[in-house]
C-alpha cells in the first residue's frame, strides 16, 4: 500500500480526499496543524472509512518537525492542501500568506527531495486566471492574479515549473480548483469556517439556520443571464476523487508536468444556487442585493475536456446533491466540528 502524505489532510478537501485515497487502496497520511480545522476530523474520518489513520500535528513551516514523517515512513507522494486561503484576509495580511503558504511548499519540496519522493500534487486555484478573457476557461488560458492570496498560488505554479525543469525526475500536478461546495453524505464532515463565511454556500446555509439573517447577494448587474456572478460549483466529493485519479495518473506516466482544471464545466449564477438550496431546505430563503465586491468577476466556469480524457475524470453530483449534502452537514453541526 503506496503512503500518501495529505498536508491539511482535516481541512475541508483534504478530509473528503483522505476517504477517496483509501476506498482507492492508498494510505492517507495526515499532516496538519489545525490553524484551520479541529482534530475531531480525524475521529470523524475513521468512523467513515471504518480504517486507522495515521496523523501529526506538524506546521509544514516547520522543516525539521516536516522530515519526521518521511523518517518514518516510506513515502511514495504528497498532495499539499495546507495553505490560508481566504482572499479578504490575504489582503489585509500579505506577509501571513506569503509566510505560509510559500515556506510550507518550499520545505515540502525539498524535503520530499531529501527523502527521494517524487509525486507531488499542488491544490491551486481557478483564482490563477484573474479574469478570464473569455469562458469556458482553458488551461492554456493567460494567467493573471489580483489578491496576495492568488499570488501564492501563481508564485508556487512557477516555482514547481522551474523545480521540475532542475529535476526531471520529479513530477508535479498543478490541479485549478473551481468553486468546491457539498459535503460527504454522512454529514460528519464538511466545510467548517471559522467566523463569517466569505463563501457562498456556508453562508446561505448559516441563514438557513438561523445564523445569518439574510444572503447577501453581491450585484444583480453584471452581465450574466440573470445579473448575478456565475460560477462552476463542483462537489467536493467528485473534486477528491480528482486527486486519486491523478496520482494513478502520476504512476503511470513520464510526464512530470500534469495541469488541469478540476470542476463541472457548467457556470451556475448565485440565484440557481439560491433556488436549488431553497429545494433542498423546503423554504424561502431571505436575501438582499447589495454592491458588487471589488475584484469579483462576472463569470467563471472551466472546461474540463482534458482531466476527462487524460484522467477519466467526470463529475456525477448535480447542484441539488451538492446543496442537500451541504445542508445535511450544517443541520447535523449547527456550530461547526467541535
Ligand atoms: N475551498 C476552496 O474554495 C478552494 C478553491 C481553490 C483552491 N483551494 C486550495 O485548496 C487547499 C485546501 O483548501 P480547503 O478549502 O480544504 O481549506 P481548509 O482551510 O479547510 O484546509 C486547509 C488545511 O490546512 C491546514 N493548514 C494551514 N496551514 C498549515 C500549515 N502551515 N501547516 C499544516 N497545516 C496547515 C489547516 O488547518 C486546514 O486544516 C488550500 O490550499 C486552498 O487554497 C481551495
Amino acid at each position: 500500500m503506496k503512503n500518501v502524505v495529505v498536508t491539511g489532510g482535516a481541512g475541508y478537501i483534504g478530509s473528503h480526499t483522505v476517504i477517496s485515497l483509501i476506498e482507492n487502496g492508498y494510505n492517507p497520511i495526515i499532516v496538519d496543524d489545525y490553524s484551520n480545522s479541529s482534530p475531531k476530523v480525524i475521529e470523524r474520518l475513521e468512523k467513515i472509512t471504518n480504517y486507522k489513520l495515521t496523523s501529526y500535528k506538524i506546521n509544514c513551516c516547520n522543516k525539521n518537525d516536516l522530515e519526521e514523517v518521511f523518517k518514518n515512513n516510506d513515502i511514495f507522494g504528497v498532495i499539499h492542501f495546507a495553505g490560508y486561503k481566504a482572499v479578504g484576509e490575504s489582503v489585509a495580511k500579505p506577509l501571513m500568506y506569503y509566510q505560509n503558504n510559500l515556506i510550507s511548499l518550499l520545505n515540502v519540496v525539498e524535503v520530499m527531495h531529501k527523502h527521494n519522493c517524487n509525486n507531488l500534487i499542488f491544490s491551486s486555484s481557478a483564482t490563477v486566471y484573474g479574469d478570464p478573457k473569455s469562458v469556458p476557461i482553458y488551461e492554456d488560458f493567460p494567467l493573471h492574479v489580483t489578491n496576495p492570496y492568488g499570488r501564492t498560488k501563481l508564485m508556487i505554479e512557477e516555482i514547481l515549473q522551474d523545480y521540475v525543469k532542475a529535476n526531471p525526475n520529479f513530477k508535479v500536478a498543478l490541479l485549478r480548483y473551481f468553486n468546491p461546495i457539498g459535503a460527504h453524505e454522512s454529514g460528519l464532515i464538511g466545510e467548517d469556517p471559522n467566523g463569517i463565511p466569505n463563501n457562498l454556500m456556508p453562508y446561505i446555509t448559516q441563514v438557513c439556520i438561523g445564523k445569518l439573517p439574510y444572503l447577501r447577494v453581491f450585484g444583480n448587474d453584471y452581465n450574466t443571464p440573470d445579473g448575478t456572478g456565475v460560477r462552476d460549483y463542483i462537489h467536493v466529493c467528485d473534486l477528491a476523487k480528482g486527486h486519486t485519479l491523478t496520482l494513478k495518473k502520476m504512476e503511470e506516466t513520464n510526464e512530470n508536468l500534469l495541469i488541469y482544471n478540476l470542476g463541472t464545466g457548467k457556470g451556475s449564477s448565485v440565484f440557481e444556487v439560491l433556488h436549488e438550496m431553497e429545494k433542498a431546505v423546503g423554504h424561502a430563503i431571505p436575501y438582499q442585493i447589495v454592491s458588487r465586491r471589488p475584484g469579483d468577476i462576472a463569470e467563471c466556469y472551466a472546461n474540463c475536456d482534458k482531466a476527462y480524457k487524460e484522467l477519466g475524470f467526470k463529475t456525477e453530483y448535480n447542484l441539488f446533491d451538492m446543496c442537500k449534502s451541504s445542508w445535511n452537514f450544517q443541520q447535523k453541526n449547527p456550530d461547526g466540528i467541535k
